[in-house]
């Protein structure tokens, strides 16, 4: 076991969080993880001694917070291995560089009759950005009864008016592993680039943009660790260079008439208005967070969880797992027969255990399984065997008390 679990529940004090008197068991990571303490103190640390606008002025705060903020963008570079920091653009998290992508690469390629392809495992985040570009087609790739993406269809929904491929690295609901840089292969030998919601792939797994050769890659920092309101979009230089501003205001300008405006360099041509400075440079401290308990150490430890849950709940009478994809994240959806997913969640939350109950933000996932939500128990790092343990006997009390007649 290369992962000490016990040390690393000692860097989250919310884990010592009691809810109705019982330990917190957290499994709700999937839509946000908690966050170590060298996170939380780090953000105190910053606006005790580094707060002051970036980017603006000569004075010295300014300049110890512009250097922090442009440290951190290298330190996300160096963390998904872009060829350069001006290719990282800080966003409010991976549904702003989706709508970003989406609104400016709509602004220079898509005409009304385009068409886009998502997965059908998309989160909304994938979906309505694309949506709102007027008269552009949102065409699914569909996913097996097991969750698995079918790849193979890839290429039939390919013509001449797709101007985009737009996919999850890993499903927020199946926990499905998509085959990333196979679609990207199969989408750059048409000419088409990609861009991959990596919000739930970048925590769990090592993400090189350059070996994937992924054209856009978005993750958000709460879901790994770090703070909300801060995230990342990786574009390839060329496709940056080429697409239009997103927002207009300062620091997105190089000059500024009545007549014509022209603009900043990469990355700030994306950053218009005061960028969450203190949100980056808290970022690169939960990344160095990761780097230290190691990526590949989180991957193998977390798989293993989830092959422990899924065996147990498994033998639960009634109980269905959605997404049993052989590659598969450490997600586990499910229901139970006759058990609406509000009641197993509400009674699970008595019990101390925190899942997701709904649809996930994937309606289109509950409408290929005709049903309305699940439940979802998501892991990280810091969850244990016996949090697991809990889970499946608090599952089994709502199941015996909906089914005791
Ligand atoms: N996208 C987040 C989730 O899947 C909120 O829960």
């Amino acid at each position: 076991m290369t992962i000490d679990v016990n040390a690393i529940r000692q860097d989250f004090p919310i884990l010592q969080t009691k809810v109705y008197d019982r330990p917190l068991i957290y499994l709700d990571n999937a839509a946000t993880t908690q966050k170590p303490k060298c996170v939380v103190e780090k953000i105190a640390e910053n606006y005790y001694k580094e707060n002051a606008n970036v980017h603006r002025g000569v004075h010295f705060l300014s300049q110890v917070a512009t250097e922090a903020h442009e440290a951190a963008r290298e330190e996300v570079r160096k963390f998904i291995n872009a060829r350069h920091s001006h290719e990282i653009i800080f966003t409010r998290g991976t549904t702003e560089s989706i709508n970003l992508v989406a609104s400016s690469f709509g602004k220079l390629k898509l005409q009304p009759g385009d068409e886009v392809i998502v997965s059908q495992m998309e989160h909304h985040s994938n979906i309505v950005p694309w949506q709102l570009q007027p008269g552009v087609e949102v065409r699914p790739i569909p996913f097996a009864e097991d969750g698995t993406l079918m790849v193979e269809e890839l290429e039939k929904l390919i013509n001449e008016k797709t101007k985009i491929i737009s996919v999850a690295h890993v499903s927020n609901t199946l926990g499905s592993v998509n085959p990333i840089k196979q679609i990207i292969g199969i989408a750059h030998a048409h000419n088409i680039p990609v861009l991959v919601d990596g919000a739930q792939g970048v925590p769990h797994s090592k993400v090189d943009v350059q070996e994937l050769d992924a054209d856009f890659y978005a993750f958000s920092g709460h879901k790994i660790y770090g703070p909300t309101g801060i995230g990342v979009l990786y574009g390839k230089e060329e496709w940056l260079n080429q697409l239009p501003p997103y927002q207009g205001g300062g620091d997105m300008i190089d000059r500024v008439t009545f007549a014509k405006t022209t603009y900043a360099d990469l990355p700030f041509k994306f950053e218009a208005g005061t960028p969450d400075f203190i949100g980056s440079t808290v970022l690169a401290e939960a990344l160095r967070y990761v780097q230290q308990v190691g990526i590949e150490n989180i991957a193998a430890y977390e798989a293993e969880l989830l092959q422990y849950a899924t065996a147990q709940l498994k033998e639960i009478p009634g109980l269905r797992i959605y997404g049993e994809s052989a590659h598969k994240s450490s997600v586990i959806s499910f229901l139970v027969d006759g058990i609406h997913p509000y009641d197993m969640g509400t009674i699970l939350d008595k019990l101390g255990i925190a899942v997701r109950t709904g649809h996930h933000c994937a309606q289109p996932v509950m409408d290929a399984f005709g049903v309305e939500g699940m439940v979802r128990a998501s892991f990280a790092v810091y969850n244990t065997r016996e949090e697991v343990d809990q889970l499946v006997a608090g599952v089994k009390r709502v199941v015996k008390l909906f089914h005791r007649q």
